[in-house]
């Protein structure tokens, strides 16, 4: 054996007895600190909080709080990176009073970049990455988000969503990569990757892939309109269930995925949260999962009427942390309830102990893998970090990757940068706001300035030679007299149950715009802003080239890069494109697949 051989051997070596002894003094940590915890303190880290809904920050010492999250919109009143930090560093230090200073763990919907933080860098949304359908660049989004979400002190995303989405009606189909399961679960486990790196260590922040499962492939459940898909029932044969659905989780765990949120859906009519097959047996034992199994928001309540039931059958089903996540309504089950009951059913034998440290374990582990146990407190590099410019030029090329082109005729696409009188038409030419989609500083998203970026006006006047080319129309009056007009209509921001929809035809408002600009007799290119494929067909035959641009987020210049042909077009659908709503759901694979755009399809200018 030669000499360098040998080293190489003698360092392989030393590298894993170290990474065995690292892991085994983890595992010892935590039993001796399990081992020194009241059932108090146990539930106490099992719990987590919206901080909107903190009654006292004191409540975080007297209640052993073990986890913060602000979930949509729930922002410090000063939205900056710094104050971020130092909300974070306020909960800590109440943590750190506690007996044992358990640190606490703080969680956040950085869902499409760190979407909650004012000048944060928004990326396409999921649907957007699938049709770019690139790991590499899928995994630099989660690294350049992680960054951000760094930099505000944060410790863990809920993201990624490795849902499968089948159903267009569903509200949170942008949150999908795609209708094929190969390509969520290639991009979920390359935002793992993103997020955590190869291992959890304390550069990391904490990924969950969401939500198990079967979301994205419901038949309409018993709730109210708006949540009928978004928390129906999954009636798959579990062979199905497993083969489209629990793969990407799969492949997430062997990733090294940290948490994993459950869905609000149920299967066969039982609400997944009270799931022990699916939590325990599989999750957990089979495919042998062993971070943090967390609710979704609330997502206990729905299992029983009674708030006790819901929260014996959760926790024995597997559940580990409880995101409560409290409420400002006195009638809401707040965190306090789920405390004490909790600790009542284990004193009372309906909850095992052996449970509880399990649970418990589970969630020391991960805090002690990330370094909070030795850096609790917070004071990270914030300058030019969140909504810097190389993470925004990372975003403006995922957005040009990710748009796909479905007609272009007689090249009409791409236009001049001189010589060419254009008139932008409609609400989602100008607005920031439209253009990121739900999840962006608000949980329903918001319109116009909501956060610094660049419109697809803006994109088209510093893309052109001369920005008096540019006119812009938003109602459609007063076109001038143009060579050709560029229509941006669409969606308006949505997230969850409330995008639910029966209808994915356009608003009449938008309808009324194209009527105008069909009357104008000049050529037109529509650039449709939406969640998901849209029922438009009048705007399709009638344009003369028509891009599906998703919710590409802030950097509205990956718009202009490939309209005037510095960039080709690239992205292929992610998913199937129907003709009609009686065609929805629709997907490749099915028996009589006939849509109107196949799963796969996107021109490019060669
Ligand atoms: C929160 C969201 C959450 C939602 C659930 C909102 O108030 O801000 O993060 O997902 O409620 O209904
Ligand atoms: C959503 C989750 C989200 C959580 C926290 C829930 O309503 O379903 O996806 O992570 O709220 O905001």
């Amino acid at each position: 054996m030669n000499l360098i051989y040998k080293n190489l051997l003698t360092i392989v070596a030393l590298l894993f007895i170290s990474l065995i002894s690292c892991s085994s003094n983890n595992d010892k940590f935590i039993s001796e600190l399990i081992k020194k915890m009241t059932l108090e303190e146990k539930i106490g880290q099992m719990t987590q909080v919206d901080y909107r809904y903190l009654k006292d920050k004191s409540d975080i010492e007297k209640y052993f709080l073990g986890s913060i999250l602000s979930g949509g919109g729930s922002t410090p009143p000063t939205n900056q990176p710094s104050s971020w930090v130092d909300l974070y560093n306020g909960f800590q230090k109440e943590a750190l009073k506690t007996r044992l200073k358990i640190p606490l763990i703080y969680g956040i919907d950085a869902v499409h970049g760190h979407n909650n933080v004012l000048g944060a860098t928004m990326f396409p949304h999921n649907i957007g990455l699938g049709c770019a359908n690139d790991k590499l660049l899928t995994q630099k989004i989660a690294a350049a988000t992680a960054t951000e979400v760094k930099a505000t002190g944060l410790d863990w995303t809920f993201a990624p969503c490795v849902a499968v989405a089948q159903d267009e009606r569903w509200g949170r189909t942008y949150e999908s990569f795609s209708e094929d399961p190969k390509i969520v679960t290639e991009l979920g486990v390359a935002s793992t990757l993103g997020y955590q790196g190869r291992t959890l260590n304390k550069n990391s922040v904490l990924a969950c892939a969401k939500h198990f499962v079967g979301d994205g492939n419901t038949v309409f459940g018993t709730g109210t309109n708006w949540y009928k898909i978004d928390r129906g029932d999954v009636i798959l044969e579990e062979k199905e269930l497993r083969a489209k659905y629990i793969k990407p989780f799969k492949e997430s765990i062997k990733a090294g995925v940290g948490s994993i949120m459950i869905s609000y859906n149920s299967w066969k009519g039982q609400k997944l949260h009270g799931h022990k097959y699916l939590i325990d047996d599989i999750l957990r034992k089979e495919l042998q999962f062993d971070g943090i199994v967390i609710s979704d928001w609330a997502g206990i309540n729905e299992i029983d009427q009674d708030y006790k039931t819901c929260v014996i059958q959760s926790i024995n089903a597997g559940i580990d942390m409880n995101m409560v996540p409290g409420s400002l309504n006195p009638d809401d089950n707040s965190y306090d309830d789920f405390i004490r009951l909790a600790i009542e059913s284990v004193r009372e034998g309906s909850i095992p102990m052996e449970r509880i440290d399990d649970a418990v374990s589970r969630i020391l582990r991960i805090k002690k893998k990330i370094g909070l146990f030795d850096n609790p407190i917070k004071s990270p590099p914030i300058k030019n970090i969140v909504g810097s410019k190389k993470h925004r030029n990372l975003a403006r090329e995922s957005v040009r990757k990710s748009l796909v082109l479905l007609k272009n005729n007689n090249k009409t696409l791409p236009l001049k940068k001189s010589g060419k009188k254009i008139t932008l038409v409609g609400t989602h030419a100008d607005n920031i706001g439209y253009q990121c989609g739900g999840w962006t500083i608000h949980w329903q998203g918001g319109s116009g300035d909501i956060t610094p970026g660049t419109t697809i006006l803006d994109a088209f006047k510093s893309a052109v030679n001369d920005s008096n080319d540019i006119h812009y129309s938003p109602n459609g009056d007063n076109l001038l007299d143009p060579d050709i007009i560029v229509l941006a209509i669409g969606e308006k921001p949505y997230t969850e149950g409330v995008g639910d929809r029966d209808s994915l035809t356009l608003s009449s408002d938008d309808k009324r715009i194209l009527e105008k600009v069909k009357k104008s007799n000049k050529p037109f290119i529509v650039i449709l802003i939406s969640g998901r494929p849209m029922i438009v067909n009048d705007a399709l035959n009638n344009s003369n080239a028509f891009i599906a641009a998703w919710l590409p987020g802030t950097e509205g210049e990956g718009i202009a890069d490939v309209v005037f042909g510095d960039f080709d077009f690239t992205g292929k659908l992610s998913m199937t494109w129907p003709k009609s709503m009686d065609q929805i759901p629709i997907n490749y694979g099915d028996s009589d697949y006939d849509p109107l755009f196949k799963f796969g399809f996107g021109l490019s200018y060669e």
